[in-house]
């Protein structure tokens, strides 16, 4: 990478004057206090003499001047066949200047939202650079097909148009659109139009839309507790009110709290997020007419159906609703992996302008590249060969960790494995908290999330949600011994 260094060097004192003959002097000061101030950080390649001295409008000969004096004075080192780098300062005493930050007067402040989407934003955990396992949420990243997706990258930029290096379509590529309402159909039996499906970047993303163009401060919201923490946060950014509606066998209770108008409901009834029970029919129906009696949305977050419903199937609330109540949210970056980013909504007709309207008028659209490999991702079968992949990995991981948990640390929590999903609940029959048990094992690199911090309000959880499957069954095993090391010395 050259960058060209004129406005750096010209900010440190280099000007070209014709009525100074000796410029290699003034390029190699102007070089020195970049290098001393940090403009130029250590490590950094100088361009080569002959692209830096056309980008200066200089000849070569001076530029060459000016770095010998720099090589003399080690301000620069050259490296055979590489360049020329810069080095650290040899004089330790010389004191490296960072530019100061003047707080001066005041600023504009933050909006509530700006304030509340801050203060929420800390109760989120932070471990993004360590290591997959136990974090809940993840699929086996594992045996994702590498090769494949290079496969469908390759030939996306094999036959590019210049055009379709321009913008795209906000709610997104009509193939993919296409291709998705095949798949849903089959995997769903959700029967809905290319056109009523936005193409996001994930149901968090998608949740994002949905609730900010429905939300006003205040609005009540109904949530299932416990819940998907990011999802609470988000409401509550938004200025919701949350309803906290208990969960038994059947998934959401909405009669064990009081709500006169919620703006919306916001449920897991594939696999009730993080318990794992699936919402039984009858509650289905009842909460579709009583959302209807409370002329309300019902928000469908199906981010596990894959798993959840790949033994005992059962069709979604969307493909139950007649009245287009139900906003219908999916994810691939559950089943295929998180950083490919690329969800999707079924959005009710009178959602459409608003909620495209906000995409477009915010993050625009999701990358052209994965949504066309996706597409043709689904179109080629790949998808459904992944999934019967992801499906059997899943299941052995689930028995592996349940033997290797049980056997190792039984004694301190009880696994209840009945989940539909990709993670499981470890009980605490410790006398120390679940927050304390995150904490230690984060420490240690093993992931992990307390089940307190899923519930809505103060609460008497104690467990750990553990994701089984992100990692292979030597590392299962491997960070199972390695957890029950942290555990004692947690206990002794
Ligand atoms: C219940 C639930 N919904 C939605 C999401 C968000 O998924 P995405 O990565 O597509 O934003 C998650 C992620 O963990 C989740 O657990």
């Amino acid at each position: 990478m050259h960058f060209n260094l004129k406005g750096l060097l010209s900010r440190n004192g280099f000007f070209l004057d014709a009525n100074r003959p000796q410029i290699y002097i003034n390029l190699y000061t102007a070089f020195k206090k970049a290098i001393l101030n940090r403009s130029l950080e250590t490590g950094s390649k100088l361009p080569p003499s002959r692209v830096l001295a056309n980008d200066l409008g200089i000849s070569r000969s001076t530029v060459l001047k000016a770095i010998d004096l720099l090589l003399v004075e080690n301000y620069i080192v050259s490296k055979k066949g590489s360049g020329y780098y810069v080095r650290p300062p040899q004089d330790k005493k010389l004191k490296l200047s960072f530019p100061t930050i003047e707080k001066k007067g005041g600023y504009p402040k933050l909006s509530k939202k700006g304030r509340a989407f801050s203060d929420n934003a800390k109760y989120m955990v932070e471990d993004y650079n360590t290591g997959v396992a136990f974090r809940p949420g993840l699929p086996p990243l594992d045996i994702f097909p590498v090769q494949i997706w290079k496969k469908l990258i390759d030939e996306y930029w094999k036959h590019i148009t210049p055009s379709e290096l321009s913008y795209c379509n906000t709610i997104g590529l009509q193939c993919l659109r296409e291709n998705l309402s095949q798949y849903l159909k089959v995997y769903r039996d959700i029967h809905c139009h290319p056109d009523q499906i936005i193409v996001t970047t994930g149901s968090l993303h998608s949740l994002y839309l949905v609730a900010s163009v429905l939300l006003e401060q205040n609005d009540e919201v109904i949530m299932e507790n416990p819940t998907y923490p990011m999802a609470h946060h988000l409401f509550k950014s938004l200025g919701a009110t949350i309803r906290a509606a208990q969960v038994d066998t059947e998934g959401l209770n909405w009669s064990t709290i009081s709500c006169q108008h919620p703006k919306f409901i916001y449920t897991t009834p594939s696999c009730q997020y993080p318990l794992g029970m699936k919402m039984s029919m009858k509650r289905r129906r009842a909460l579709l007419q009583w959302a209807a009696q409370k002329e309300t949305f019902v928000i469908e977050d199906d981010y596990n159906h894959e798993f959840s419903n790949w033994e005992k199937p059962l069709g979604s609330l969307f493909g139950m609703d007649s009245q287009q109540r139900v906003i219908y949210l999916g994810t691939f970056n559950k089943l295929i992996h998180p950083s490919l980013r690329l969800g999707y909504i079924i959005v009710p007709d009178h959602l459409m302008d608003a909620v495209s309207g906000l995409y477009k008028q915010s993050s625009r659209f999701a990358s052209r590249e994965n949504q066309k490999a996706m597409s043709i991702f689904i179109e080629r079968d790949y998808l459904n060969k992944h999934l019967r992949k992801v499906i059997d990995t899943a299941k052995e991981r689930k028995e592996i960790f349940v033997h290797h948990f049980n056997t190792r640390l039984g004694d301190s929590f009880s696994l209840d494995h009945n989940s539909l999903g990709l993670h499981l609940i470890a009980h605490n029959k410790l006398n120390i908290t679940d927050t304390c048990v995150e904490q230690a094992l984060l420490q240690h690199n093993i992931r992990g999330h307390a089940l307190s911090k899923y519930y809505i309000r103060p609460n008497n959880a104690n467990g750990m949600v553990m994701g089984f499957c992100s990692v292979n069954p030597k590392q299962i095993k491997e960070t199972i011994q390695k957890m029950g090391q942290v555990i004692e010395q947690l206990i002794n």
